[in-house]
């Protein structure tokens, strides 16, 4: 059953950034235990100091059921024409309900209102989840970019 969009995704605030984060470090658990090499597996993934510390340069939107954030996705303007699109997550209890459609279709019609031109972003290479999630909403694979120990893709969509 998908759950309904709309009203429940808003802009996140400093407040938010315990939720934010507790938000991304479950999912990124969950993903990526088993495809990041255990050397470079962190858990936490991220604090939510440096989430606050994100928020000066991204527009957090966070997606909310019964006033509890259970999916995050942010916005970071590069240049005049291009948002890079960072810390997309929904919580693994919410996954596979079209959370994370809604925030992604947010996100991009907040760039088009911006007059963003294009939206990038990162992600694992062997995280084929996320790149067919990102394939269905448009993007496409532009580039790849070789870390330590895997390499990421760069996905592309023009508004
Ligand atoms: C990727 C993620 C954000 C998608 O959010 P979501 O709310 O689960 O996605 P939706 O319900 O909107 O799914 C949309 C489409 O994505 C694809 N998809 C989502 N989750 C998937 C999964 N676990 N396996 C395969 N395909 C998946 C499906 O094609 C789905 O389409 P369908 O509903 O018609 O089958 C979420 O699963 C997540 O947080 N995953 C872990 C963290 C992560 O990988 N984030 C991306 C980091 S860059």
């Amino acid at each position: 059953m998908h759950v309904g969009i709309g009203l429940a995704i808003r802009e996140a605030s400093e407040e938010d950034v315990d939720e934010i984060a507790s938000v991304i470090n479950e999912a990124n658990y969950h993903a990526y235990r088993n495809i990041v090499p255990e050397p470079y597996f962190r858990y936490p993934v991220v604090t939510p100091s440096e989430i606050l510390n994100d928020m000066k340069r991204m527009k957090f939107y966070v997606y909310e059921v019964d006033e509890k954030i259970v999916g995050v996705a942010a916005l970071e303007i590069v240049t005049n024409d291009v948002g890079w699109i960072r810390w997309v997550y929904v919580h693994p209890r919410y996954q596979g309900k079209g959370i994370g459609t809604a925030l992604m279709k947010h996100v991009e019609k907040v760039a088009r209102s911006l007059g963003l031109k294009r939206l990038r972003l990162l992600t694992h290479e062997k995280a084929v989840w996320a790149i067919r999630f990102y394939e269905k909403l448009g993007f496409r694979i532009v580039d790849y970019i070789q870390r330590i120990a895997w390499r990421d893709v760069v996905m592309e969509k023009e508004l």
